[in-house]
């Protein structure tokens, strides 16, 4: 038996929607951005977590660019982040000249420690970026809190926490700006794709978005006949998602209940099963805090250390199954380092980071191919120590 890290999951629906533009072409289907799909999946989100204004983006990373965009992130300026995180998280921010600071994680959740973002603040910091790894929701109340007190954005690099929420509400929909991708990789995709949400109740900033969104233009309001013709008002980019994508997409947004309560059932099995290992000290199971309402986007363990982590890594690759480790930290990176070169060490990050193992997790997953993950796990344990 092989196992992927990861497998799209399709509803059925994909092609039947995709199949509807391919039909409609010559009457005029679109398969720009921007289109009727788009509008779908950015009504169905804006409903369903309750968001003030969903933008359907090319990726997370396009989003995240935005966002960056949208604060006006200027040259010098500091934004607070963790270093356990996608490169996407940082890369807006050095795009646009500014400084990542790196904040320690917290050592159950993996998410950026709360305690201790103060003591990163200084007068130059304009924004923290919050990321919920594995899609167990960072603790907003206190990351909302220290923002108000020093005037800081909020953007939730909600990457991974599609459908999971902080005490109700949805990841995503609690900062200035949340941040979606439907990478391959994650619990809804469409192969590459993304979403800006913003939060705050204000049109001006509604509007600059969508003018970033298409090429710094005001196409969306020419389109929505509101101008007699779009000009260049503001620095832009291609951030707009193919309608043929969104019909994808649409599929799978439709799905999402049942498709992350699928993976939720798998990664409780895996947990139960896992159990012992943790109660024999071999490995750490992941810590779900009261407030958070997950979305099971990734099982991961914590092994005892580097060593015994990278040879259990090892023989599940000899047995076909494909678990794996992130994130090499960004200050430890060949790119971070010339950022944050002063950042030399984050201790629970680097710590963290040599322990970690993902586990292969996808809606399809059956139970054999669990059982099947188990038992090569149960055996290389058994035979290691
Ligand atoms: C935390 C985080 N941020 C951003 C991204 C980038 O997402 P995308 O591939 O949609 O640009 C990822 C992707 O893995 C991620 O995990």
């Amino acid at each position: 038996m092989k196992i992927p890290f990861a497998r799209p999951y399709l509803t059925g629906n994909e092609q039947k929607y995709i199949n509807d533009i391919l039909a409609n072409i010559q009457n005029g289907a679109q398969i720009s951005g921007d289109g009727p799909y788009g509008k779908k999946c950015e009504q169905l989100m804006e409903e369903k977590f309750v968001a003030r204004k969903v933008l359907l983006t090319t990726s997370c990373t396009s989003a995240l660019e935005m966002a960056t965009r949208l604060i006006n992130i200027q040259p010098g300026d500091e934004v607070i982040m963790p270093s356990f995180t996608f490169v996407s998280t940082a890369n807006p921010v050095v795009i646009a000249r500014g400084r990542p600071v790196f904040v320690d994680i917290d050592p159950d959740t993996l998410n950026i420690d709360p305690t201790k973002i103060e003591e990163a603040i200084t007068p130059r910091t304009k924004a923290i970026y919050s990321v919920h790894y594995a899609g167990v929701s960072c603790a907003m109340d206190e990351i909302m809190s220290i923002a108000k007190r020093h005037g800081l954005w909020v953007v939730e690099d909600a990457a991974q926490g599609v459908g999971a929420r902080y005490k109700e509400r949805h990841l995503g929909t609690i900062g200035d700006f949340g941040c979606y991708s439907f990478h391959e990789t994650k619990n809804i995709t469409c192969g590459e794709g993304g979403a800006l949400v913003i939060n705050r109740d204000d049109q001006e900033l509604i509007e600059r978005a969508e003018i970033i969104r298409e090429k710094g233009t005001d196409r969306s309001k020419f389109h929505r006949g509101q101008v007699d013709k779009y000009t260049w008002v503001d620095v832009g980019s291609s951030y707009v998602q193919s309608d043929i994508l969104a019909a994808f997409l649409y599929a799978q947004l439709e799905a999402m209940d049942e498709m992350n309560q699928r993976r939720m059932e798998i990664w409780n099995d895996y947990y139960t099963q896992l159990k012992p290992f943790e109660e024999s000290g071999m490995i750490r199971l992941p810590v779900i805090p009261d407030y958070a309402e997950h979305n099971a986007h990734i099982f991961y363990i914590l092994f005892r250390d580097l060593i015994v982590r990278d040879i259990i890594m090892d023989r599940l690759k000899k047995d076909k199954i494909h678990a794996v480790f992130h994130y090499m930290p960004l200050h430890s990176s060949p790119q971070g380092k010339k950022e944050r070169g002063d950042q030399t060490s984050i201790p629970i990050t680097d710590e963290i980071s040599r322990r970690i193992l993902r586990f292969p997790i996808y809606s399809g997953m059956n139970s054999k191919e669990i059982n099947y993950v188990i038992s090569i796990f149960e055996k290389i344990v058994t035979n290691f120590l």
